[in-house]
């Protein structure tokens, strides 16, 4: 979408950027001109797409290991990133953890592992370099990839959705304090996104055929990468510089399609809808 070198001046760091949609936007960002790191827990994981999106787009890719519940190794992390590339200017808060459950089920440390890479993972990194943007007056951006249920709230995903929610307040909260020193943070709401990471962990086995989240949007359809790439390109270049506490959703229409009260009408076939507005004049219910 964007012109050629148009992130040519960023440096950013991908949180969970080995895989998934952390990895798609890696590759774009590449491809535009930024120099980045890739951060995670698996080294092997990360070093294997570092070699692959370096021979595709002969960009400069960076990576290093980092959990990110630890705020020294977030610490550790973006020194390393300061040595290689001489700073940073854009965070990408994208590595989460998340599996779906009756939340009565849940152990308290099932809850306590995915808030704290959704909610101290995001806060983590987001001091660390808030505080080093601040020091050295860099205005840096924030891009955190959250989920509709931020704002919705989602049954038998409660960890997630209260990490989620947590760092969209988060955003909200920081743009308006960090704006003086022309820091922006912004968020994304991505509706289903193919990834192995995600679906075979909220939908595993039989239960993708049967509740293929492509069926309860209103386009019908899974994103491609390329358009969650797209926004996000937009949100961490300075095109965006007016724009700052915002979260946009990318979901096909599907929290809308959840939401509204007639939105099962859908289902009813073309062919159908004279005999059921004749009856719907005569306000007869047969
Ligand atoms: C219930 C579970 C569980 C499950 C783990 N636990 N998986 N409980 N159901 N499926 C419990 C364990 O029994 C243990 O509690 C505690 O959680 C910690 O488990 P560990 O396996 O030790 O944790 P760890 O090795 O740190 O792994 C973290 C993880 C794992 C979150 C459990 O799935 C992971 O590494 N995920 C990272 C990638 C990921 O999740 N990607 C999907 C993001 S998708 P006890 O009590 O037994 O000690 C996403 C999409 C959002 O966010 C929106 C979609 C529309
Ligand atoms: P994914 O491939 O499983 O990505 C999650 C990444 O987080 C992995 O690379 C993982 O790497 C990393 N990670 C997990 N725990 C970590 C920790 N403690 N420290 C550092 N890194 C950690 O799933 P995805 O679908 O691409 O998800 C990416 C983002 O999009 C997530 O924020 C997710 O909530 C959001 N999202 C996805 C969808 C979708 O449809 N796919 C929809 C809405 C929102 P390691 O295991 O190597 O640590």
């Amino acid at each position: 979408m964007l012109k050629d070198n148009s992130l040519k001046d960023k440096i950013i760091i991908v949180t969970g950027g080995g895989t998934g949609l952390g990895k798609a936007m890696s590759k774009v960002f590449l491809q535009l001109g930024a120099k980045v790191c890739i951060t995670s827990r698996k080294l092997e994981v990360l070093k294997a797409t570092a070699e692959e999106l370096n021979k595709e787009t002969g960009g400069e890719i960076f990576y290093t290991q980092c959990d990110i519940r630890n705020y020294e190794e977030v610490e550790s992390m973006m020194s390393k990133v300061i040595e290689r590339f001489g700073s940073f200017n854009v965070l990408v808060n994208n590595a989460a953890g998340n599996f779906i459950s009756p939340t009565e089920r849940l152990s308290h440390r099932a809850f306590d592992v995915v808030v704290d890479i959704v909610l101290k993972g995001s806060y983590n990194c987001t001091l660390a370099a808030g505080k080093y943007w601040i020091d050295n007056k860099i205005k840096g951006t924030v891009l955190s990839i959250l989920t509709t249920y931020a704002f919705t709230g989602s049954a038998f995903v409660v960890p997630s959705a209260c990490g989620k929610a947590g760092a969209f307040a988060m955003t909200q909260s920081l743009a308006v304090e960090w704006g003086k020193y022309g820091i922006r943070l912004n968020a994304i709401a991505p509706g289903a996104f193919e990834s192995e990471g995600a679906w075979s962990r909220l939908l595993p086995g039989e239960l993708m055929q049967q509740y293929n989240p492509a069926k309860f949007n209103s386009l019908g359809r899974f994103g491609e990468h390329s358009e969650l790439t797209n926004l996000a390109c937009y949100l961490v270049s300075d095109f965006s510089s007016f724009i700052t506490g915002e979260m946009i959703v990318i979901d096909g229409g599907q929290w809308l399609k959840g939401a509204g009260q007639f939105s099962m009408l859908g289902d009813i076939p073309n062919e159908k809808w004279d005999e059921v507005s004749a009856l719907s004049k005569k306000g007869k219910s047969s």
